[in-house]
């Protein structure tokens, strides 16, 4: 049986979220991303800072992509928005976004086809960005302009992609926007300086729902904020999300977080997925052994006390990654195939969760390794039971 961590699911939590996920599968998806990879070109060699990266966004959906510092998170997240400059590079894929069906089928109704963002010309970019996609920054509350009041930056959104929208009307939606994140009207000319660090983040959130968009990526949108605050706005961006419908890409190197806010969880490692699966599963029952290290970095809220053992040594250098799996030099499982082949990241028989690990080659058994214990000498030698995925957390 595996451990439950942070704020405990009950088996019956988990089952539930496994439903859902098999109907998010279902639903309409809004972001279809396939094979992007990214590279910063310099001196020393190339930095391989996004490496054959695929996942989709379902509508309404929170997925979270987590891992450590320097995983390519934020790599990732600007290359889908466009907004990646020399050195770096898009060396391949493909970010597809689908239109919302009533809204954009054509006059005889078909469906509309997905427009691939990485090849939008500067005008149709222009329109996509903000008011299909867009985006909280790292830093956000640095983001914000020290010396404009947060009104006019609001407006300033406002009057950029919306030319012919009148100065009246630009208030009033400022107004709006700033009493949706929770903050008073009459703190509209209030500068950056002047309000604290959760109504920064609060600013930072309304601007980017200025006009509607369907997708939000959030990059580590809470990371500067004390615990409290950092709930609050954790409440804030699931009400508004319930309210507006946005689908939300939440980037953190903060597993425990993403696993009460996301629905599904996407862990990179050296620029890499190399597990997915709803936050329920990654939660009871990790299968990468970089997930489950990630998961003992931090302490349980309830059971019995456990030593943290963490992750040993350090994030690879992207410029010289290790052969095989970029994981192996830290991974207490490694054996001979890891060092000379990169496992692809396989979807389970079920088709809910994928992994990217050797010890699960064969997708058909997909078998429940016990990562607690150190790998004895065969695969397959710390399984512990098997073989349709279930989560199992009690
Ligand atoms: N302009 C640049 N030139 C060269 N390498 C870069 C550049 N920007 C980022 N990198 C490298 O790309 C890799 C991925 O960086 P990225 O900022 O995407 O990571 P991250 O997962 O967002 O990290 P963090 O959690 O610290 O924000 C890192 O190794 C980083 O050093
Ligand atoms: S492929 Fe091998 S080294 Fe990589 S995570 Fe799996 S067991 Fe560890
Ligand atoms: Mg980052």
């Amino acid at each position: 049986m595996q451990q439950v961590w942070g704020s405990a699911l009950t088996h019956e939590e988990a089952a539930n979220a496994m439903v859902q996920e098999t109907s998010a599968k279902s639903a309409d998806i809004v972001l279809d991303v396939r094979h992007v990879s990214v590279e910063y070109a310099g001196g020393g060699g190339a930095v391989h800072a996004v490496d054959d990266v695929s996942f989709t966004l379902a509508r309404g959906q929170i997925l979270g992509l987590a891992g450590e510092s320097g995983s390519g998170k934020s790599t990732l997240a600007n290359a889908i928005a466009r907004l990646l400059r020399p050195p770096a590079r898009v060396v391949g894929g493909e970010v597809l976004y689908y239109p919302r069906p009533e809204a954009d089928a054509d006059a005889r109704g078909a469906a509309p086809q997905p427009v691939d963002v990485l090849g939008l010309a500067p005008e149709a970019l222009r329109a996509f960005r903000w008011r299909r996609l867009s985006m909280v920054f790292q830093s956000a509350m640095n983001a914000l302009n020290p010396v404009l009041d947060i009104g006019t930056q609001i407006t300033d959104v406002l009057q950029a992609h919306c030319p012919s929208m009148s100065r009246r009307n630009r208030q009033e939606r400022a107004v709006e926007l700033l009493r949706l994140v929770g903050i008073a009207p009459d703190r509209l000319r209030s500068f950056p300086h002047e309000l604290s660090g959760g109504m920064r983040q609060r600013a930072t959130i309304a601007i980017a729902l200025a006009l509607n968009p369907e997708i939000i990526i959030m990059d580590e949108p809470t990371t500067a904020l004390d615990v409290v605050v950092q709930r609050e706005i954790l409440a804030e961006i699931t009400d508004l999300r319930d309210r507006l419908g946005f689908s939300v890409i939440f980037i953190t190197h903060d597993l425990s977080l993403l696993l009460e806010i996301a629905d599904r969880v996407a862990i990179m490692y050296a620029g890499r997925i190399v597990e997915t699966g709803t936050a329920a599963e990654l939660h009871c029952q990790p299968r990468h052994p970089y997930t489950y290290g990630l998961l003992h970095s931090f302490p349980k809220v309830r059971g019995p006390r456990l030593a943290l053992t963490g992750i040993p040594g350090s994030p690879p250098n992207l410029r010289a990654l290790p052969t095989g799996c970029a994981f192996h030099p830290r991974c207490a499982f490694a054996f001979d195939a890891c060092r000379d082949a990169t496992p692809d990241l396989q979807p389970c028989a079920s088709g809910a969760r994928s992994v990217a690990c050797h010890l699960y080659d064969d997708p058909a058994a997909f078998p429940v390794i016990d990562l607690s214990k150190p790998r004895a000498e065969a695969p397959g030698a710390a399984v512990s039971s098997s073989p349709n995925g279930a989560a199992q957390c009690m």
